[in-house]
């Protein structure tokens, strides 16, 4: 196993399960790998391993209680988060799991699932037919969905004689998943990224305007996936219902043009653009500023072509590395390998609208990737937070160096 290059900082969660013994070990292969550990027990794993090995394997104190009168701040889960580097849960019990899955926040552990904006690793391991329990199955599903990465459990002889899936990962394995997500952590360090948002609105009078239902998610799950990755994130975004993880700039805009014009402020000093908004392409030809009345029986409306930011930042791209959107009810690939070119992009993800399951509104996304290289690749429907994350790893071949924080990139083909 290569080492991790600088120290990082893991929070390991262990909870109740026989396994719990093997964290001791994990402890000290992370340490070998320059990481330093802080572990946080829920109560019943002191059932199974005590307290002191850990302090005196990590040689820190070892949190469980939320209300704990020895720990050295009362504000632990908040303290613990902002410290940390990447949260892995190991071994992680069907009783965890499923407040992970729920919003259950009724003991330190439990509170940091939600605190923590971190990678977030479990490790299950329990009994074959808890595993296989259809709750714990759409738990963890549940949680896929929301980009925790889970790994194993693996096939054996359990601790309670049975034979089945259930045996916590080797430990080997979860301490490669643990560099290898904290390696991806580190891809954007050093980077501007600009993400838009949304749609836009383009107002006819004071009460009325014309709009489509973008929901945000998209370009919001791209926010924060860029800056778990390290990136410094301008998010500017029409009206949607989402809200932004503290730590990335947030500017808020309605219309088209306030959106182009936030975005050209920005600009120079950004070094990867993703527009994601779905922006108006048509505004009304007159804006009344009195409510248009409904005395006629047909009301013509004339329609005059917004601003395309995309086309815009393409003409003057520089170094920057263009990703737009190219949102689709015909001809995915063809289609967005026409505005790939004609708006000087990198890369452009071309989505499916108009089907139930992906696109507007909808947690999930069907998508074609395709590069300026000529590389194309279909992506199963998913959730917008791991499509967030594929998108970002598309970014990889253009960064010089993943642990640098220059601002230089090298071309694809
Ligand atoms: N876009 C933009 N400004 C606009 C319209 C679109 O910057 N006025 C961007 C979107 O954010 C997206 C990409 O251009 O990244 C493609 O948008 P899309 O709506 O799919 O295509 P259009 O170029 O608007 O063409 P059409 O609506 O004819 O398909």
């Amino acid at each position: 196993m290569r080492s991790i290059k600088k120290q990082k900082e893991v929070l390991l969660g262990v909870t109740g399960g026989i396994a719990a013994y093997k964290a001791a070990e994990i402890v000290r292969l992370l340490r070998k790998n320059d990481c330093s550990v802080t572990v946080v027990m829920t109560e019943s794993a002191k059932q199974f391993i005590t307290p002191l090995t850990f302090e005196s394997l990590t040689g820190r104190h070892v949190y469980s209680g939320l209300f704990d009168p020895q720990s050295p701040s009362a504000m632990e889960h908040i303290e613990l988060s902002k410290k940390s580097d990447l949260l892995l849960i190991a071994p992680a019990t069907a009783n965890i799991i499923g407040k992970a899955a729920h919003g259950v926040a009724d003991d330190l552990l439990s509170c940091l699932l939600m605190t923590v904006i971190k990678p977030i690793i479990i490790a299950p391991a329990m009994n074959a037919n808890m595993y296989l329990s259809s709750v714990v199955q759409e738990n963890i599903s549940c949680l896929r969905k929301r980009g925790v990465k889970i790994i194993g459990p693996e096939k054996g002889e359990l601790a309670c004689g049975d034979e089945g899936p259930g045996r916590l990962a080797e430990v080997e394995s979860i301490v490669d998943a643990v560099k290898t997500e904290l390696k991806t952590r580190e891809k954007l360090n050093g980077k501007e990224v600009l993400v838009t948002a949304g749609p836009t609105r383009e107002p006819m009078d004071p009460v009325r305007f014309i709009s489509n239902p973008s929901s945000g998610k998209m370009g919001f799950a791209l926010a924060t996936e860029a800056l778990k990755r390290g990136a410094e994130v301008t998010l500017i975004s029409g009206p949607t219902k989402q809200e932004p993880l503290p730590g990335i700039k947030f500017i808020p805009v309605v219309t088209a043009r306030e959106m182009k014009e936030e975005v050209f402020k920005c600009l120079p000093k950004i070094d990867i653009v993703i527009m994601a908004a779905a922006v108006g392409d048509y505004q009304p030809v007159r804006y009344s500023k009195q409510k248009i009345k409904k005395d006629k029986e047909l009301l013509v409306l004339e329609f005059k072509k917004t601003i395309d930011i995309l086309a815009e930042i393409g003409k003057k791209k520089g170094n920057k590395i263009l990703i737009g959107f190219a949102a689709e009810t015909e001809q995915l690939a063809g289609n967005a390998k026409g505005k790939l070119k004609k708006k000087n992009l990198d890369i452009i993800v071309a989505n499916e609208i108009g089907i139930s399951e992906s696109g507007f509104q909808s947690d999930f996304n069907k998508t074609v990737i395709l590069t300026k290289g000529g590389k194309q690749e279909e992506l199963p429907l998913m959730s917008k937070t791991n499509l967030a994350g594929k998108i970002l790893d598309m970014l990889n071949p253009y960064l010089i160096s993943s642990l640098t924080t220059t601002k230089k990139f090298s071309r694809l083909k």
